[in-house]
């Protein structure tokens, strides 16, 4: 026991007594004293997943303070809605629609091909698009377990890989890059095993590049919603609908906004990773003190008592 005191007393010693070696406080929030504030003023972003949700209302958001936006999804006409909204509250943003399937090579070669005609050069990176499947792994279908994945984490991957020597070399520094990961990433879930564990990626991954690319003054941050109301569940819903009972998950749902204001806060005071809501962060606080026994317990008890088998 008195070695622990000395040792404790030693490591204090050299830290020249100051906790705030670790954190400093910015703007209500406690971050890495290493991590990195972005600025949103005159940022140039790339948002995928911007043709409606989350990526829709990041867009929005971003609108009064933005100075160029790249708008990513595949469908054209949605694409053109977020554009008008947006350039309904800043005419002088400049707007850069790019259909594409970002679930495929040649989809986000034709995002990374697009920057360069159109001479983009983007600081802010907001990894948004995202899907998932409801029901039993056994019942998915090939095609819906790839897209996730494709999209989940091949997308994400390979366009942080691309873009970042650009967001290196972007006129306004620091860059960013916003991951939209998910309060899935803490659990690993029945009935969304896949989509589950591709946001369990998504937020290791994110806290992992938020300590390499300090270095290049990069700041990188992760946001991990609760169920929002977005068109998120009916592209997830098969048509059998037959996966576990979501009710009773109303204590977690905050609106698309307020996951998009408390992201874009998250990024500029520096903070790696943020779960919007007062429930969502208790319940993710409790999820991971939680033994994995008493996690897995609970979860099969919700599991077994789904309204139907598929
Ligand atoms: N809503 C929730 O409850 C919730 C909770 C936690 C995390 N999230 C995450 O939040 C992110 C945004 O989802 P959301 O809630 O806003 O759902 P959403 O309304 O369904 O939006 C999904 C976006 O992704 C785009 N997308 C889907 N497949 C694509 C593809 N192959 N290529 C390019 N774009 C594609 C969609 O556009 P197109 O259809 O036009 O391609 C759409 O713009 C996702 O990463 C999701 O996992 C959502």
């Amino acid at each position: 026991m008195r070695s622990f005191w000395r040792i404790s007393g030693e490591i204090f010693e050299r830290l020249d007594h100051q906790p705030q070696i670790f954190f400093r406080l910015t703007s209500q929030r406690l971050v890495p004293r290493w991590a990195v504030q972005f600025s949103l003023t005159l940022c140039s972003a790339v948002i995928t997943g911007a043709s409606s949700g989350l990526g829709a209302e990041f867009a929005r958001q971003l609108a009064p303070r933005a100075c160029c936006l790249v708008l990513a999804a595949r469908r054209e006409e949605a694409l053109a809605v977020t554009r008008d909204a947006v350039l309904a509250i800043n005419p002088a943003v400049r707007v850069v629609s790019v259909p594409c399937d970002l679930a495929t090579p040649a989809g986000r070669e034709a995002l990374i091909t697009q920057l360069e005609a159109q001479d983009v050069h983007p600081n802010l990176l907001i990894n948004n698009a995202g899907m998932g499947d409801y029901g039993t792994f056994e019942s998915a279908t090939q095609d819906r377990l790839s897209a996730q994945i494709a999209l989940n984490i091949s997308a994400l991957v390979q366009l942080t890989h691309a873009l970042v020597p650009r967001l290196k070399t972007a006129p306004q520094q620091p860059a960013g890059i916003l991951n939209v990961s998910s309060l899935a990433g803490v659990l690993p879930m029945p009935d969304l095993a896949v989509y589950a564990a591709t946001k369990a990626f998504v937020t290791s991954f994110s806290e992992a590049l938020a300590v390499e690319l300090a270095e290049q003054n990069i700041a990188v941050s992760c946001v991990c919603p609760g169920p929002t109301p977005t068109n998120f569940s009916k592209t997830a819903r098969r048509e059998s609908g037959s996966d576990t009972d979501r009710a009773g998950q109303d204590f977690l749902r905050i609106p698309p906004a307020k996951v998009v204001s408390t992201a874009l806060e998250a990024l500029q005071s520096g903070d790696p990773c943020v779960y919007p809501g007062l429930g969502v962060s208790l319940a993710s606080s409790a999820f991971r003190i939680m033994p994995r026994f008493l996690q897995r317990a609970i979860l099969r008890r919700r599991f077994a008592n789904r309204p139907t088998q598929s």
